[in-house]
């Protein structure tokens, strides 16, 4: 059996950079036409000039011949100032802001400690419409790990959306039945994207036969009843669901740690695990609209010309992939993938 769709985009990737980024971009650039690039490099993305310099880096990281597009995004900070939202409105390469709480994950310690100081730069993105990409987790101590995004849902979000109503947000990497809820009866300026981790498992797999570190990202996997809100939502057809891989490549050293890093690399499959998903649900037809329709509409950019193939034929992931020095350690490594990409037509 075979498909041919639209070809998809990453709604939400990390690429890291340099050696790194060398040794992941391709996985991407074959399977996406475009990808919303995070911002959360060492130092981050606070400036246009910033994300525009590490543009270029990755379109020099980029196989010959790729017509792969960066898109980029800047990192927010208690003091990003409405100018530079300005100039990102003016620059033809940046697309969006993107909102972590100060230690909700990897590379956040410059991120936002309140919203309430960034209010000046949140009103100048509703004014000039730019999305704002929210990692959408409090970090209290006192908040539960696997409440984290409800309330951040309840405190920070529906009291922002009321405040600014014309703002465009997407809330990345939704992990809970409450998320899912929250925009789908949400207004049509309210997007979620979703990972291929969040459809496929549950918060078992974190501790299945032993402590998992490659199964651990953030948001963190979460209950059952979660996974399955989030299949019934992304093959629901509903238009402000859409394909965000959340990518995010670390060496297996660091992971395999006494303090490992969150991040799930899924770019070497993600197309075909995401069709793994939708087959289970009996929604193949519906994979095209999520994976290539939903988030362009959303973004307001085109959608893409050209279409991928995906074959029924399954495959084996390696037990590691190079990068740079190090290696990494893939979703399904040592494991089998249902789908296959075969055809690419441009
Ligand atoms: O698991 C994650 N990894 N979640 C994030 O929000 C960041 C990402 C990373 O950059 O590694
Ligand atoms: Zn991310």
């Amino acid at each position: 059996m075979e498909i041919t769709l639209t070809r998809p985009d990453d709604w939400h990737l990390h690429l890291r950079d340099g050696e790194q980024l060398k040794a992941v971009v391709a996985y991407s650039a074959a399977r996406f036409g475009r990808a919303i690039i995070m911002p959360n490099l060492q130092p981050p993305l606070t400036t246009v000039d910033a994300a525009h310099a590490y543009r270029e880096r990755i379109l020099q990281a980029l196989p010959a011949a790729s017509d792969f597009q960066p898109l980029m995004t800047l990192y927010l900070t208690d003091r990003t100032t409405p100018a530079e939202i300005e100039r990102a409105a003016q620059s033809e390469h940046v697309h969006a802001v993107k909102l972590y709480p100060a230690g909700a994950t990897t590379h956040s310690d410059s991120g936002v400690t309140d919203i309430r100081h960034t209010m000046p730069a949140l009103e100048k993105m509703a004014e000039l419409d730019i999305p704002l990409l929210t990692h959408g987790e409090v970090t209290r101590p006192d908040v539960d790990m696997f409440d984290r995004e409800k309330v951040f849902i309840d405190e920070v979000l529906a009291p922002l959306l009321q405040r600014l109503p014309e703002l465009r947000v997407v809330m990345e990497h939704i992990t809970t039945a409450d998320a899912a809820a929250f925009v789908r009866d949400g207004r049509h300026r309210l997007g979620a994207t979703m990972t291929p981790q969040h459809l496929l498992y549950n918060r078992n797999a974190l501790f299945q036969g032993g402590l998992r570190p490659h199964m651990f990202c953030l948001p963190v996997l979460k209950r059952e009843r979660h996974r399955a809100a989030l299949i019934d939502a992304a093959t629901s057809g509903h238009p402000s669901f859409f394909l965000g891989t959340d990518s995010a490549p670390h060496p297996r050293h660091a992971k395999e740690s006494d303090c490992g890093c969150a991040g799930i690399f899924s770019a070497h499959a993600a197309i075909e695990l995401y069709a793994e998903v939708f087959e289970q649900a009996g929604a193949l037809e519906r994979l095209e609209g999520f994976a290539s329709h939903h988030g362009a509409d959303f973004y307001g950019l085109p959608r893409n010309t050209d279409t991928i193939t995906l074959r029924a034929d399954p495959w084996q992931v390696p037990a590691t992939l190079p990068m740079g020095k190090d290696t990494l350690v893939p979703l399904r490594a040592a494991d089998t993938v249902r789908w296959r990409l075969v055809g690419e037509d441009r």
